[in-house]
């Protein structure tokens, strides 16, 4: 008997390391519900980036510890850093960690600015529950065509995709926007129409990475363009909106950095009252990446400058990994309003 159970134990690993993995066999949820939720409660799912086994705990502890919802997302570069295979390991044992936490809480993983159907799909294949087609740097009709193709695919398998209209300025992966655009609300009825997606990432003046805006002497950080997002609401109301480019590079971090060695010259970001009026609008997700890697970087450098003989990986990256878990706690529960929603 004991050994049948291990026989079919090891064909349904074998299953999951060779073949198409459903998202619901890791233990995931795609967008759907999270969204609808966070519409009618006005407040904003947390999509996290994460490129390693740290980053990765700490937003998964992070959201367990606050009771929030998350989208765990990952880049094209980020899968290949991680290794495709290894990551949805790594992705199953998070689930599994934070239910071990007592957390039973709803969590997505998303590919973050997938630019071919054939990324999306792989994706998709290998247990992802959302994907997002990045086409905002082609043609509209051509960006309507590619979109549409990676929904057909995901819808029939459950999977969220996320699209995007308008151009953040900054790199986009392997995307780089010299210049940014606004997103045309006159556009976007017409393209939730057509490509059938399920959430809309638009520009209304944020752009990726730590040097959102080039402020002269004393300037103050311009506001984002609400009458852009409100013209949007109504057109496709109750449409689920994403906001990329979100992070506020968190003044203590940088100054963290330039103490100790780093070399950030007025790195800015986005106010963090403009996003908690954001997440109480239709936007339903918002991404941060840049705040992250600030806050890991900030104390890797400080435990590097106090302690320059120090070598055991566990003793910088274990402080970086908990300055990440309270950056995440305190974005939850202060600033995109998701805390205590699962
Ligand atoms: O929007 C892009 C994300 O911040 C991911 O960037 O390609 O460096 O992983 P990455
Ligand atoms: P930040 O660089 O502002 O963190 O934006 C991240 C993002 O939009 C990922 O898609
Ligand atoms: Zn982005």
């Amino acid at each position: 008997m004991a050994f049948f159970v291990l026989k079919e134990k090891e064909m349904k690993l074998e299953t999951l390391m060779t073949q198409r993995t459903d998202y619901k066999e890791l233990g995931l949820v795609n967008t759907k519900a999270m969204f609808e939720q966070a519409m009618e409660g006005r407040y904003a799912i947390p999509a996290y980036n994460f490129n390693n086994m740290e980053q990765l705990q700490a937003i998964v502890i992070g959201c367990a510890q606050s009771r929030s919802p998350v989208i765990l997302q990952v880049s094209g570069s980020a899968r290949k850093y991680a290794d495709p295979i290894f990551l949805k390991f790594m992705v199953m044992g998070a689930v599994q960690m934070a239910k071990g936490l007592g957390a039973d809480i709803p969590i997505a993983l998303h590919l973050d600015h997938g630019d071919t159907f054939e990324l999306a799909k792989s994706c998709i294949d290998s247990g992802f529950s959302s994907v997002m087609l990045d086409g905002s740097h082609h043609p509209f009709e051509e960006n309507i065509r590619l979109t549409k193709e990676v929904v057909q695919y995901a819808h029939e398998r459950d999977v969220s995709v996320e699209g995007e209209l308008g151009v953040l300025a900054g790199i986009e992966d392997e995307i780089a926007a010299e210049v940014s655009h606004y997103t045309r609300p006159e556009e976007v009825e017409e393209f939730v129409e057509k490509t059938g997606v399920d959430s809309l990432a638009i520009s209304i003046g944020t752009s990726h990475g730590a040097y959102k805006f080039k402020l002269k002497p004393g300037e103050e950080i311009p506001s984002l363009r609400f009458d852009i997002l409100e013209e949007v609401e109504k057109r496709v109301a109750g449409f689920p909106i994403v906001l990329h480019g979100a992070s506020s590079v968190t003044a203590e971090h940088v100054e963290m950095i330039n103490r100790y060695g780093g070399k950030l010259e007025s790195a800015v970001g986005i106010p963090e009252e403009q996003l908690r009026k954001a997440a109480q609008s239709a936007l339903c997700k918002i991404n941060i990446d840049s705040d992250g890697r600030l806050a890991m970087t900030a104390v890797i450098r400080k435990i590097f400058t106090e302690k320059p003989e120090e070598f055991d990986p566990r003793k910088y990256l274990g402080p970086a990994r908990d300055e990440l878990i309270s950056l995440v706690k305190h974005k939850n529960e202060t600033v995109l309003g998701s805390a205590g929603k699962a």
